[in-house]
């Protein structure tokens, strides 16, 4: 996609909060004029973490200042450990401090740990402040900048803290996805392709026969997918903003993910979450298939293109080891998706066939992990 092109733009319906996702090459630096057509902001507060500082701050400042728009920025450590209280305490005192009125804005430039924490900090300082998102990773550019989840973890769990704030503007700039290092692409592949797992059938025989491929290098592909993925999200959080319902169904892959992921630690040389969510995502498809609700081939058929793009599917494949089924299931009943005692996953049908299966047996779920396990 030439430089020029114009943005592929996907609303998110909600009443008087809607928003815009726009997506395309290039944004960060016109970012300044997209910020003043959504808000009469004077003055913004820029937060990020120190990697994505050295790649993208520069462009964004520039061009804040061409709107003439004044600027407050602070640069906290990379890393999941910076979702947590006293960052928290550092960003809204920081906002604070910069003299920023209501009407001002958060920015968040980073991944989803920087997008997640500067949406809790927006949500409550001030009793509410608006805020951007300009998501720097795939993983973000397809969840969690979409949807107003925000939060922080709490020794007692990751996102046990938080609120739903919608962010005022959403700009994904694809050229920023250039810098990532293959694995943290292939880890935003995995949210990409549940979105064809869940209802697109369409999409994920396009993502399977190889357009996969120009999300990776940088072809129309990418702006293409993403953007199909948002529509997918805002969709989904337009019907069920708060998760009553079907929001549920954007957990595909992340009841055995997030298990994965407490049992390693959440030590991301061993498992990063969209490997925990690849792994999830396959051996749902698989528990679908063992419980009777879907064809044979439809997990080897996930299997097969999630491994086409490097990605793990089964618990072997996390270095280590990841402990007996006994202490997986464990983990999944103490997940915050557990509703009295009674286990919910997202199951399948088929191909973009998923539902949301309430009050499976505990039992099944153990006799499955153990032959997983075998
Ligand atoms: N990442 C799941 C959601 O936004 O609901």
């Amino acid at each position: 996609m030439p430089e020029t092109a114009p943005p592929r733009i996907v609303t998110v319906d909600l009443a008087g909060r809607s928003y815009e996702i726009r997506i395309g090459r290039g944004l960060l630096a016109e970012a300044g004029s997209a910020i003043s057509a959504v808000s009469a902001a004077r003055a913004v507060l820029v937060v990020t973490d120190t990697h994505v500082a050295g790649y993208h701050l520069p462009v964004l400042e520039r061009a804040l200042d061409a709107a003439g728009i004044r600027r407050h920025a602070l640069i906290l450590p990379p890393g999941e450990a910076t979702k947590s209280w006293p960052q928290l305490e550092r960003l809204v005192e920081a906002i604070l401090a910069a003299r920023l009125e209501r009407g001002d804005l958060v920015i968040a430039l980073g991944g989803g740990v920087i997008g997640d924490l500067a949406g809790f900090a927006a949500a409550i300082a001030r009793r509410g402040m608006r805020f951007v998102q300009v998501p720097t990773t795939l993983l973000a550019q397809v969840d969690s900048s979409v949807g107003g989840k925000t939060g922080i973890n709490s020794p007692h769990g990751k996102n046990l803290v938080g609120a739903f704030h919608q962010p005022a503007l959403v700009l994904a700039d694809t050229a920023l996805l250039d810098t990532l290092s293959p694995r943290e692409m292939r880890a935003g592949y995995a949210e990409l392709a549940k979105y064809g797992l869940i209802d697109r059938p369409d999409f994920f025989e396009w993502l399977e026969q190889g357009a996969w491929r120009g999300i990776f290098s940088g072809g129309p592909e990418r702006e293409e997918a993403i953007a199909i993925a948002c529509t997918a999200k805002a969709a989904i959080v337009a019907r069920d903003e708060t998760e009553t319902g079907d929001r549920a169904l954007l957990n595909l892959g992340h009841t055995f993910g997030h298990a994965l992921e407490a049992l390693t630690g959440y030590d991301g040389t061993r498992l990063v979450h969209g490997e925990g969510v690849a792994i999830g995502m396959a051996m749902a498809h698989r528990f679908s298939q063992n419980l009777g609700l879907c064809a044979q081939e439809v997990p080897s058929r996930v299997a097969a293109h999630l491994e086409a793009v490097g990605l793990p599917t089964r618990l072997a494949d996390v270095p280590g080891g990841i402990g007996t089924p006994e202490a997986i299931l464990d983990v999944i009943r103490q997940d915050k998706k557990v509703a009295r005692g009674t286990l919910t996953f997202i199951l399948t049908r088929g191909i973009g066939q998923s539902f949301i299966a309430r009050d499976v047996p505990a039992e099944k779920v153990l006799a499955f992990l153990a032959a997983e396990a075998g």
